[in-house]
C-alpha cells in the first residue's frame, strides 16, 4: 500500500493539460474520440491552480473550453459542518477504524470502495446495501456476492452510537469510510459534506437490475452513469478503481469466452494467463484487476487497457469506444496523479448524487437494520 499522497483542494481536479486535451478532443472528434494521446503534463504541480478546476454547469463545450458537469453544485442538506456540534469526532472515528482495518488487511481498501459504489448504484448513497434481510435485501443480490466490508461499517456504527447516539447516518459513515479507504490506497484526500440520510428500502432484485457487473455495452454504462447524474468522464475515471482489487474467476470467464471477434481484443499471452488461472477454477479463485501494480493506486489500469490487458469485458470496451477511448488514452499517458486527483473528484460526486437529506429516510441505529 502506498503512503497517502498529499491532500488536494476539493475543486481542483483536472490539470490544465488534461482539460486542454479534453477541449481538443471534444472539438475534434466528439467526446473523447481523439486518437492522439495527451502529451506530458504539469503532473504533480497541478493542484496549486484553483482556477483550473472544473466549473459548474451541466457539462459541455463553451468557447473551446470543456466545462465539467456540476462538480461544484451544492446539494441541499449536505454540509461540511453537519456534525461539528453533534458529533465532532465523527470523521476521526471512521478514519481510525478504516486505517486500522486496512493496515491489518490492505485488500479491504478496494472492497470498501466497491461497497460504496454498489450502494450508490441503487438510488444513491443511502446505505441500502448494508441492510441485512437474508434472501431479500441488496446485500443478498447476485451482484453483491463478493462484496466485503459490512462488518467494519457495523463496528464503526457501534462506536458512533456509543459516542453520538442516533446522530450519524450509515450513509455518511460509508461515504467517509470509502474516502478513507481510497486515501489509504494512495488517492489524494478530499473533504466531504455530510447530512445524508439512510434509506428504508433494500431489494435484492433492484441491485441485480442496476449494478453493472460486466456484460454491459458502453452505451449501457453511459446511460447508467448519466441517469445517476454522472458523466462519461466519471465513468472512465471511476472504472479506474480497478487499478486495485481483484475479480473472481466467475466475473472473468465471460470475457474469456467472448474473445473471438471481440471489439477490444485481449493480448494473447494475457488471455492464456487468465485461462490458466481461471480455466477450471472453482468459486474461490481470484485474479488481480491490475496484474502489474495491483496494490498501487496508479494509472496502470489505463496502460493495461492500451495493451489489451484488461480483466473485465466492460473495462476493455472503454478503449475502442469513441466516447471513452480518448479519456483512456489520456489517463494512460498522463502522470498517475492526474488520474488520482480526478478520481477523488468523481468519488465525491458519487457520494452526493441522488442522496436523501433533511427529513427523508432516517438515521439508522444499526446499519444492518431499519429502525422499528
Ligand atoms: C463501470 C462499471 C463497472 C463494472 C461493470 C464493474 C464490475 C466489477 C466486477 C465484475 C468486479 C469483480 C467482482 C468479483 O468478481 O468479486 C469489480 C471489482 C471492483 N470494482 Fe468494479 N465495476 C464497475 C465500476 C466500478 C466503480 C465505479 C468502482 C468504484 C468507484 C468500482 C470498484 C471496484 C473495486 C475496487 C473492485 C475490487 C473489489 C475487491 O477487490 O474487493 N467498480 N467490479
Amino acid at each position: 500500500m502506498r503512503a497517502p499522497a498529499a491532500a488536494v483542494s476539493p475543486f481542483l481536479a483536472l490539470s490544465a493539460s488534461l482539460l486542454l486535451l479534453l477541449a481538443t478532443s471534444v472539438a475534434a472528434n466528439g467526446y473523447g474520440g481523439g486518437d492522439a494521446p495527451a502529451g506530458p503534463s504539469g503532473g504533480y504541480g497541478s493542484h496549486d491552480d484553483a482556477s483550473s478546476g472544473p466549473k459548474g454547469g451541466d457539462g459541455g463545450e463553451e468557447g473551446g473550453v470543456y466545462h465539467m458537469a456540476a462538480y461544484e453544485k451544492s446539494v441541499d442538506g449536505l454540509d461540511a459542518e453537519f456534525y461539528r456540534k453533534s458529533c465532532p469526532d465523527m470523521e476521526g472515528i471512521v478514519q481510525r477504524a478504516v486505517r486500522k482495518a486496512v493496515d491489518a488487511d490492505y485488500t479491504l481498501a478496494a472492497s470498501l470502495i466497491r461497497l460504496f459504489f454498489h450502494d450508490f448504484a441503487v438510488e444513491g448513497t443511502d446505505a441500502s446495501i448494508l441492510i441485512d434481510v437474508p434472501g431479500q435485501s441488496e446485500k443478498y443480490a447476485e451482484a453483491s456476492r463478493t462484496l466485503r466490508g459490512f462488518d467494519l461499517i457495523e463496528e464503526i456504527k457501534k462506536e458512533m452510537e456509543s459516542k453520538c447516539h442516533a446522530t450519524v447516518s450509515c450513509a455518511d459513515i460509508l461515504t467517509a469510510a470509502a474516502r478513507d479507504a481510497a486515501t489509504a490506497a494512495g488517492v489524494p484526500y478530499w473533504p466531504l459534506k455530510y447530512g445524508r440520510r439512510d434509506g428504508k428500502d433494500s431489494v435484492a432484485g433492484e441491485a441485480d437490475r442496476r449494478v453493472p457487473m460486466g456484460g454491459q455495452s458502453v452505451t449501457d454504462l453511459v446511460r447508467f452513469f448519466e441517469s445517476n447524474g454522472l458523466t462519461i468522464m466519471d465513468l472512465v475515471v471511476l472504472s479506474g478503481a480497478h487499478t486495485i482489487g481483484r475479480a473472481s474467476c466467475g466475473a472473468v470467464r465471460p470475457a474469456l469466452c467472448k474473445l473471438k471477434g471481440a471489439a477490444a481484443p485481449m493480448e494473447r499471452q494475457y488471455a492464456d494467463f487468465l485461462r490458466r488461472k481461471c480455466g477450471g477454477a472453482g468459486e474461490g479463485e481470484y485474479v488481480e484487476l491490475d496484474g502489474v501494480t495491483p496494490t498501487e493506486f496508479d494509472n496502470q489500469y489505463y496502460r493495461n487497457l492500451m495493451r489489451g490487458r484488461g480483466v473485465l469485458d466492460t473495462d476493455m470496451m472503454l478503449l475502442p469506444d469513441s466516447r471513452t477511448g480518448g479519456l483512456v488514452r489520456a489517463f494512460a499517458s498522463q502522470p498517475s496523479l492526474q488520474f488520482a486527483q480526478q478520481f477523488a473528484q468523481s468519488m465525491r460526486k458519487l457520494g452526493e448524487a441522488q442522496v436523501l437529506t433533511g427529513n427523508e429516510g432516517e438515521v439508522r441505529r444499526k446499519c444492518s437494520a431499519v429502525n422499528y
